[in-house]
């Protein structure tokens, strides 16, 4: 705050502020100056500087101004033409922050002043520098998040949408923390069910010991594919025959339930059963399988720089929580039998999302089943205010029948907290890879396109460091800007041949310009104050428009808190490296002893800043070294 206040006095502003409810002027500047503006707006048309502070939007985007008045909002029903041109009439033409705005449509433009940029925006940002973009932690209640992220399937491979589930759901969890959230991760394997028991089936005929010690996951997918193989023709007649009575309207499934008493359909269910049981023999071929693809999904994940707070997973929900849901279901008439199975027709409860089976034939529980208790289990361990569950949207019916059924429960409560982030599933990723590869493979296909980038830019790559010591920063770089460029909605990235690049916006990019940043710093002169010619150099039309670039960056962040998605921030970032390309010094080109004056310093320290903290919301570990000593020269107005 001291800081801030010196820098406003000598902006010939009055302090304190004026008051404002909801201003987050510690952690957001354009807060600063939408403070003032509501203060002068209030004045001039004699309302309540709140309400005032409520009509200025940010417009999103530096060509239409740095802050927007919406004035509608300002003065609802007047004319927002009268409503202007009163306001130019009163608005103070040598504001310490603001030229003089502008009317388009009925907002009205404001642009802040250069020179202003560079006394309150320099201090501030060196003074917050990582927590720059975040929210003052004693400024909120601590809310606690449940972030249940990537859940790939201990049977096969390693898919595209847990891929994307993985680095969307670490970043939500950035981006919570950053705005003052407590932040649990759970990885929810796919950990149990008819899959494992296949695979059970599957080891007893193709398993072998002396395989599975040289590579137990790789050995493991193999023994899986192939029990599939030899599994797909029942399957292929049970759906025949499932088919065959929808069309005759029988209502007794005989002939499926037929084909199902019988080979490997058999074999499967039995050993299912007798997992859920706990059948010593198989629970310990589970746990084997288990801890074998945990011990690799965790190398894995380290590679990608996610970590997780807790490997759950469906195995790990409790019979008895289970037992519980279910004796709910029964008692408030929610679930029935039919043909032996438990189930819901959610038509009965309010939602057009088909039939749910709680339980099917067999007495075995079911993927909801699970679910649904696995929500009771982390309410009472975990007293969370929000739970969001990144899956991909092929679990779309599911979690609105696992919605709706808590809602019929009478857990309408519990069921607010909780939020599905949807994302496009189709991915090109196992075609790219092929049968059989583990998630390491897909990392090392990125690393493998990394070569390509010698040809593509050996300058570039020369300012990053030598390709054999920075491949694996570069592709994880390149992987997750990728997937995080992606909107969810759009299928999956996974392009190898593309990720080879320096182009705007890129991970290798990004990369590239945080070490070119460093470079310049190390040879630039280090004053512990900045005159008056220091500023001004910040103060002309390109350094100037960076700064306001860099204004934005809190704002970037909130907006992508409350979209979720990480898009934003990526284009945001690619603004600030454009921006940047125009400020370097003058004869920097190709020359690295070109001269930085402190003035041009500080603005590339603050550069460094808010390119650093995006990078590593994004999850990108920065390549280049922060300087010793560098980083924590002050600068002060
Ligand atoms: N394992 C599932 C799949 O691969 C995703 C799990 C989603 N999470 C959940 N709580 N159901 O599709």
């Amino acid at each position: 705050m001291e800081t801030l206040k010196n820098a406003l006095s000598a902006l010939n502003l009055n302090v304190p502020m004026p008051g404002v409810n909801n201003a987050e002027v510690l952690a957001n500047p354009l807060d600063v100056y939408r403070t003032y503006l509501a203060e002068v707006l209030a004045g001039a048309v004699d309302c309540d500087i709140n309400v005032a502070y409520k009509s200025i939007q940010w417009p999103n985007n530096i060509f239409n101004g740095d802050l927007a008045v919406i004035l509608p909002k300002l003065q609802p029903g007047a004319k927002a033409e009268e409503v202007a041109v009163g306001l130019m009439k009163k608005f103070p033409i040598d504001h310490p922050l603001f030229i003089l705005p502008f009317l388009e449509g009925v907002h009205f433009r404001v642009f802040v002043k250069p020179e202003s940029l560079t006394r309150l925006l320099l201090p501030y940002i060196s003074s917050r520098k990582d927590a720059y973009g975040s929210i003052l932690s004693s400024s909120h209640a601590c809310k606690k998040l449940v972030v249940e992220f990537s859940s790939p399937n201990i049977t096969s491979e390693f898919q595209g949408k847990h891929l994307r589930s993985t680095i969307i759901g670490a970043c939500i969890g950035r981006l919570y923390e950053a705005m003052g959230w407590d932040v649990t991760r759970i990885n929810y394997l796919g950990d149990w069910g008819k899959p494992i028991a296949l695979l059970y089936v599957g080891w007893s005929k193709y398993g072998s010991e002396e395989a599975y010690d040289e590579d137990p996951v790789g050995h493991l997918l193999e023994v899986y594919h192939k029990i599939e193989e030899d599994f797909k023709p029942e399957q292929a007649a049970s759906k025949a025959a499932r088919d065959e009575m929808a069309k005759e309207g029988e209502d007794k499934g005989e002939a499926q339930a037929e084909i199902e008493s019988k080979g490997i359909f058999a074999e499967r269910n039995e050993a299912f059963k007798k997992l859920e049981e706990g059948d010593e023999k198989l629970v310990a071929f589970w746990k084997r399988v288990r801890d074998a693809n945990i011990d690799n999904y965790t190398r894995f994940y380290e590679r990608l720089g996610v970590r997780f707070d807790e490997y759950s997973g469906e195995s790990q929900i409790k019979p008895e929580t289970m037992v519980e849901v279910e004796q709910m279901l029964k008692e408030k008439g929610i679930s029935e039998e039919s043909g032996g199975s438990q189930i819901i027709h959610m038509q009965n409860i309010g939602a057009k999302a088909g039939t749910a089976i709680i339980r099917d034939r067999s007495g075995s529980s079911t993927y909801l089943l699970r679910d649904l208790a696995a929500v009771l289990e982390r309410s009472r361990k975990y007293p969370f205010d929000k739970m969001v569950y990144v899956v991909a949207s092929d679990n779309s019916v599911h979690f609105t029948q696992l919605i709706k059924v808590l809602e019929a429960m009478d857990m309408k409560e519990l069921a607010n907290k909780l939020q599905h982030v949807k994302f496009s599933e189709v991915s090109r990723m196992a075609t790219t890879l092929g049968r059989g590869y583990k998630p390491q493979g897909i990392l090392d296909a990125c690393e493998e396109a990394m070569t390509a980038l010698s040809e593509a830019d050996a300058e570039k790559l020369e300012v990053v460091g030598g390709l054999d010591d920075v491949r694996e920063g570069l592709a994880t770089s390149s992987l997750l800007v990728q997937e995080l460029s992606t909107r969810l909605t759009t299928t999956h990235a996974f392009d190898t041949s593309a990720m080879a690049s320096f182009k705007l916006g890129s991970g290798p990019d990004l990369q590239y310009w945080l070490a070119k940043l460093r470079r310049l710093l190390k040879g630039a002169d280090a004053a512990a104050e900045l005159s008056d010619e220091d500023y001004e150099v910040s103060a002309e039309e390109d350094p100037a428009n960076l700064l306001r670039i860099l204004a934005q960056y809190p704002e970037v962040v909130n907006a992508t808190y409350h979209s979720l998605e990480p898009a934003g921030v990526v284009t945001y970032l690619a603004s600030v490296t454009e921006q940047l390309a125009e400020c370097l010094p003058e004869e920097a080109d190709g020359d690295q002893d070109a001269k930085v004056t402190p003035g041009l310093a500080a603005l590339y320290e603050a550069t460094t800043v808010v390119l650093e903290n995006g990078m590593k919301l994004l999850g990108l570990a920065p390549i280049a070294q922060s300087l010793p000593g560098r980083a924590d020269t002050p600068v002060t107005g």
